[in-house]
C-alpha cells in the first residue's frame, strides 16, 4: 500500500531547520532580527538554496527579490501551485513568524520527494521579499509586486533609516547568491497556500492544532510628519514655539481617542516615533511617526482612515501636519473551496481544526488577487508574536506540514 506524503513529514527535521535558521539574526534574548535584504537574510537564503538543491529543486528569483524553489511536475507547462511565506523578521522578532511557512513548504516538498510522487502541476516554494516592512516600508513588497498590485519601480527607491535603497539591497543579495534564473513577475499561478503561526491566542485556547483561515482583516498604514521650528530651550517663549513634539503628542492623543472603540476591534498602533534634531536643549523641529490601523470591517477602516489627515491638521497647533498613506488593504475572505480542502485534509488525518480570521497581515493577501489562495495556521504559545519570546511546538508544526502537503498535492492534481 502506497504511503501518503504526509507520512514522510519529519517533525525533528522541521524543528532542526527552524533552529538552524534562527541562528541568522539571533538576538541575545532568544529572538531573531533578520531584516529584509540584510546579511542575515542572505545567510538564510543561501541555506534555503542548499536545502533545495539537495532535493533537486530548481532555484530562481525575480526582479522583486523573491526566492523560488520548484519541484517540477509531469506537466511543467501547467500553471504551478505555490506555497511559502517570508524569512525576514521584525527587529525583536521570533523564530517562527514567516519562516515557518517557508520551512513547512520545504518539508512538504521533501515528503513528496520521499513518497516518490510526481505531481501533475509543478509545486513551487517561495520566500517573499520584505513581508515585515520593518527596514523598508511598507511591507509585503515582494508579493505585492509579484502579483502586480504594486509597480516594481515604486519600491526600488524606498530607503531604510541609513539611506540604503531597496534597489541597492536587491543588488547586494543578487551579488551574494549563486547566479539564479530571473523569472518574470505576474506569471500564472494555479493556487497558493501559506502556512503561518496564528500570532494570536485562539488556537491554543481552543486546544486546536490547525486554523483554517477564513480571511484577513483590513489594514491601512500611514506616515505622519509634524513640521515646527528649532528654538532655544531656555530662551524661547512657549506661546511662540512651533514645538513639533508637543504637536505630535496632541495629534496622537486625538487619534487614540478616535480609535478607542468599546468593542476593542480597532487596532491602532504608533510603532515608530522619531524626533529631530533630538537634542535635549533644542525645541523639536520635526516629528515623524508611523500609523498601523486595522479593522475586520472595511467600511469602518475606510471611515477611520479617512479622518486621520483632517484630525492631524486640526491638532497640529502652530506646526504643519503632512500625512502620507503607505498602504490601504481591505478585509478579504478566502474561497470556501480552499477552506474546505484544508479542513478536509486535517479531518482525514484526525488533526483538530477550526475556522479563524487572521488579524495579522500576510503575503497571501496579494496572492488572493491572482489565484485561489488559502492559509493554514498553527498555534503559538500565548499568542505571542513580533516578540523574542514567540514559540511553537514540534507537533503542531509537523501537523501543519502534514495538512499542507496533502492540500498541495490535491491542488497540483486539479
Ligand atoms: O504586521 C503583520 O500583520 C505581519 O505580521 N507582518
Ligand atoms: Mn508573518
Ligand atoms: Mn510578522
Amino acid at each position: 500500500m502506497k504511503l501518503r506524503a504526509a507520512h514522510f513529514v519529519d517533525a525533528q527535521r522541521l524543528w532542526a531547520r527552524h533552529m538552524h535558521m534562527a541562528k541568522f539574526g539571533a538576538t541575545p534574548r532568544g529572538g531573531v532580527d533578520r531584516q529584509a535584504l540584510s546579511a542575515q537574510d542572505i545567510q538564510a537564503q543561501k541555506v534555503l538554496l542548499e536545502w533545495g538543491s539537495e532535493l533537486g529543486l530548481v532555484p530562481a528569483t525575480d526582479a522583486a527579490g523573491n526566492l523560488f524553489l520548484r519541484l517540477t511536475g509531469s506537466e511543467p507547462e501547467a500553471a504551478p501551485v505555490m506555497t511559502g511565506s517570508h524569512m525576514d523578521s521584525q527587529p525583536t522578532g521570533g523564530k517562527f513568524d514567516g519562516i515557518y511557512g517557508v520551512l513547512a513548504g520545504l518539508e512538504a516538498m521533501q515528503a513528496i520527494h520521499a513518497a516518490g510522487i510526481v505531481p501533475r502541476r509543478s509545486i513551487e516554494l517561495v520566500a517573499w521579499m520584505n513581508e515585515e516592512g520593518s527596514r523598508f516600508a511598507p511591507g509585503m513588497m515582494g508579493s505585492s509586486v509579484f502579483s502586480g498590485t504594486t509597480k516594481l519601480e515604486s519600491i526600488l527607491s524606498v530607503k531604510d533609516q541609513r539611506g540604503v535603497s531597496v534597489q541597492q539591497g536587491l543588488a547586494e543579495v543578487l551579488a551574494a547568491l549563486p547566479s539564479l534564473p530571473i523569472w518574470p513577475l505576474k506569471r500564472p499561478v494555479h493556487a497558493y497556500i501559506e502556512a503561518h503561526i496564528e500570532q494570536g491566542p485562539i488556537l491554543e485556547r481552543e486546544s486546536c492544532s490547525i486554523g483554517v483561515v477564513s480571511g484577513i482583516q483590513g489594514k491601512r498604514t500611514f506616515s505622519v510628519a509634524l513640521q515646527g521650528e528649532e528654538a532655544h530651550a531656555g530662551t524661547s517663549r512657549r506661546c511662540e514655539r512651533k514645538d513639533a513634539l508637543m504637536a505630535a503628542l496632541q495629534v496622537v492623543q486625538a487619534l487614540s481617542a478616535l480609535c478607542n472603540d468599546a468593542e476593542d476591534l480597532v487596532k491602532f498602533t504608533v510603532g515608530r516615533f522619531q524626533v529631530k534634531p533630538n537634542a535635549p536643549s533644542v525645541v523639536p523641529a520635526q516629528v515623524e511617526f508611523s500609523i498601523d490601523l486595522r479593522h475586520p470591517d472595511s467600511l469602518v477602516l475606510q471611515s477611520l482612515g479617512d479622518q486621520i489627515a483632517p484630525l492631524c491638521a486640526r491638532n497640529a497647533g502652530l506646526c504643519t501636519a503632512t500625512v502620507r498613506e503607505l498602504s490601504n488593504a481591505r478585509s478579504l475572505e478566502f474561497p470556501q473551496t480552499m477552506r474546505d480542502l484544508i479542513a478536509g485534509n486535517a479531518q482525514t488525518q484526525s488533526i483538530s481544526c477550526m475556522e479563524i480570521l487572521s488579524s495579522a497581515g500576510h503575503d497571501a493577501r496579494y496572492m488572493h488577487t491572482v489565484c485561489d489562495s488559502g492559509m493554514i495556521f498553527i498555534p503559538c504559545a500565548g499568542g505571542i508574536s513580533h516578540n523574542e519570546a514567540e514559540s511553537a511546538n514540534e507537533m503542531d508544526m509537523a501537523n501543519g506540514a502534514r495538512v499542507l502537503v496533502e492540500t498541495l498535492l490535491q491542488l497540483a492534481a486539479s
